[in-house]
């Protein structure tokens, strides 16, 4: 595993965070029981993972707190969020320190490291940051968690105006952010941001149903040919990213997409969602590789560098078990 500094936290965190959430939720979305979940994160423990990722509204956090008891609690990095939903968009003061409490209780933890709101739409920012994050940073200041974190609600939010104040505001140490080959706009909107004013970043959409259901990219290219946004040849390809994978390139279209996202500037920590032995360790093995050749990047850039919000697709729309 390769280690980095989780921006102003000054926290060591892996390169690779394992999300326990999306479509997933540690298998538990997909069919996998407690115990099968319990073991992918004793799997991602073995390879060097220490930071999880969970919320409120994922399910999962009482299975994060059951598996990872055999760690000792300061080799974890546990993130949750409090659920602040795009589709209320707000929270009362009592309802996020109630939110807090339970996190802890679910978790079975002294301590959160990083607690997140959870997909902050732009029209609510200012909702979050006057109100609710004062009574969380004394919360924090009362031990119950280290750094506060903001997450964007990536398909409700393609120019990321959340992320672009939040970045800049000093309260929030560690942002989350939605960023792929097929939406790669946090480059010039985001990252530019958060590293001027040194806030730890956790990246998410890295690889959504576009990448990983077969016939999801060529329809999604299909799609965006017939409204004129890429060129007829790629949507009449039958492997549209094909050309990333050769001797020297990407072993697979997903190993492109982890490569791609782990080393953009800016980028600290990249999670994966699964529930699958094989592919935490192939996704973990991608992290660990080096950049794309410079010039399959290049052509990703001019093929899809103006697409915006292209896979982004949340959970509850496609499938109603799991949770946003
Ligand atoms: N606003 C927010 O706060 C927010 C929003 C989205 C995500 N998140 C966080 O970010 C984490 C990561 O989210 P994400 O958007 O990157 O993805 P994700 O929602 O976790 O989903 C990844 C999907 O790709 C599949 N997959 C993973 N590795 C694969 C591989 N090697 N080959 C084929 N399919 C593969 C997974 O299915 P398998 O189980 O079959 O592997 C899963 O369906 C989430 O778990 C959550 O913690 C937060």
């Amino acid at each position: 595993m390769h280690y980095t500094t989780l921006g102003r936290t000054e926290m060591r965190v892996s390169v690779a965070g394992l999300g326990c959430g999306g479509f997933s939720r540690l298998g538990l979305g997909t069919g996998g029981d407690e115990a099968r979940a319990i073991a992918i994160v004793h799997q991602a423990v073995e390879l060097g993972v220490n930071l999880f990722d969970t919320a409120a509204s994922y399910g999962t956090e009482a299975v994060l707190g059951k598996a990872i008891k055999s760690s000792p609690r300061d080799q974890v990095v546990i993130c949750t969020k409090a659920p602040f939903s795009w589709s209320t968009g707000r929270a009362t003061p009592d309802g996020i320190v109630a939110a807090l409490d339970n996190s802890l209780r679910q978790l079975d933890t002294d301590y959160i490291d990083v607690y997140q709101l959870h997909g902050v739409p732009p029209a609510n920012y200012a909702h979050a940051v006057e109100e609710l994050a004062p009574v969380l940073l004394r919360e924090r200041d009362k031990g119950k968690f280290r750094c506060l974190g903001i997450t964007e609600t990536a398909p409700h939010d393609l120019q990321h105006e959340t992320l672009q104040q939040a970045a800049q505001d000093g309260v929030w140490d560690v942002a989350m952010i939605g960023f792929s080959m097929m939406h790669q706009n946090a480059r010039e909107r985001v990252f530019p941001l958060t590293r001027e004013h040194k806030v730890g970043t956790l990246l998410m959409f890295a690889v959504r149903n576009i990448f990983s259901q077969p016939g999801r990219l060529q329809a999604t290219l299909r799609e965006l040919a017939a409204d004129g946004q890429v060129g007829a040849e790629l949507a009449a390809n039958d492997d549209p990213l094909g050309f990333l994978v050769h001797p020297g390139g990407a072993t697979s279209v997903v190993d492109a997409c982890y490569r791609y996202v782990r080393h953009e500037p800016g980028v600290d920590v990249v999670l994966f969602g699964t529930g699958s032995a094989t592919h935490l360790k192939t996704n973990i093995d991608s992290l660990l590789k080096p950049p794309l050749p410079d010039a399959d990047h290049r052509k990703l850039g001019e093929l899809f560098g103006h697409l915006v919000g292209v896979g982004l697709d949340a959970p509850h729309l496609s499938n109603p078990r799991p949770r946003p």
